[in-house]
């Protein structure tokens, strides 16, 4: 059985003074009966996990470079990442592609990096309102799929976030019938590539306004294996009501 996932994704948002926001989430959830995960701003990886000590949520960084090291001012590493605590990265985030350019290889490239560092990778993927507008959303994931994951996936290194471009931080929500189109095809085309068994073992997360009030819903469609949020994960009492929604629809 695949193991319901709540990411929080904090993108460019966040310092040392909302990590009370993590201390008042580990309060109401101590032990919570799906996996947790935060992917604070990279200045703010080793001190978040600091925060969380022993308990049961997982850090993860929200990019990596390819390279292992060397002349890339400003980039991180996967292993640079891992030493911050870190057991995630998020990989080919839609902000990633069009604020820097990031295509399917390089994405590709980067989440080899990430295994190669120990770190399952959340590779994002997601159709724009014009790709999706012209019907072109599943060919468009095809691609983004075969060329953003490397080969020698599994359940443990891989998870995949669809993140409709147009409904991230637009508070527009893809339907319930549009997700569970998209969730289930992503899990044939896993299916189909790396086998059944591996195909079937990997999680797949929405993302895109997901927020306390529709979480419930979301959660129910078919393949729907948990949630990469973004503004509704930066305050403790609304991602906690998240976690809560995905505890309740197992
Ligand atoms: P919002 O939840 O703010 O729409 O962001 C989604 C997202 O991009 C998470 O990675």
């Amino acid at each position: 059985m695949r193991r319901k996932l709540a990411a929080g994704n904090w993108k460019m948002n966040g310092g040392g003074a909302e990590l009370t926001e993590v201390e008042a989430l580990l309060a109401t959830h101590t032990n919570p009966k799906v996996d947790v995960l935060l992917c604070p701003p990279a200045t703010l990886l080793h001190r978040m996990g600091q925060t969380i000590g022993n308990s049961a949520i997982a850090t993860g960084g929200q990019d990596c470079h390819q390279n292992e090291n060397g002349a890339h001012t400003g980039d991180i590493s996967a292993a640079m990442v891992a030493d911050a605590g870190a057991r995630f990265v998020l990989t080919g985030h839609s902000e990633r592609r069009t604020d820097h350019g990031e295509s399917d290889a390089c994405i590709r490239d980067k989440t080899r990096a990430a295994w190669d560092a120990g770190l399952t990778a959340v590779v994002c993927i997601g159709e724009t309102l014009a790709q999706r507008e012209a019907q072109n959303t599943l060919d468009i994931l095809i691609g983004q799929l075969a060329g953003s994951i490397p080969d020698n996936a599994t359940g443990e290194n891989l998870v995949v976030a669809y993140e409709p471009v147009w409904a991230i931080g637009t508070g527009k929500v893809a339907s319930l019938d549009q997700i569970g189109e998209v969730h289930d095809f992503i899990r044939m085309r896993l299916e189909r590539r790396f086998g059944e068994g591996v195909g079937r073992s990997v999680r797949i997360l929405y993302g895109g306004s997901v927020k306390p009030d529709n979480a419930s819903d979301i959660f129910d469609v078919s393949n729907v294996d948990g949630a990469l949020v973004g503004g509704a994960s930066l305050k403790a009492a609304d991602f906690g009501a998240i976690i809560s929604a995905l505890e309740a629809s197992i």
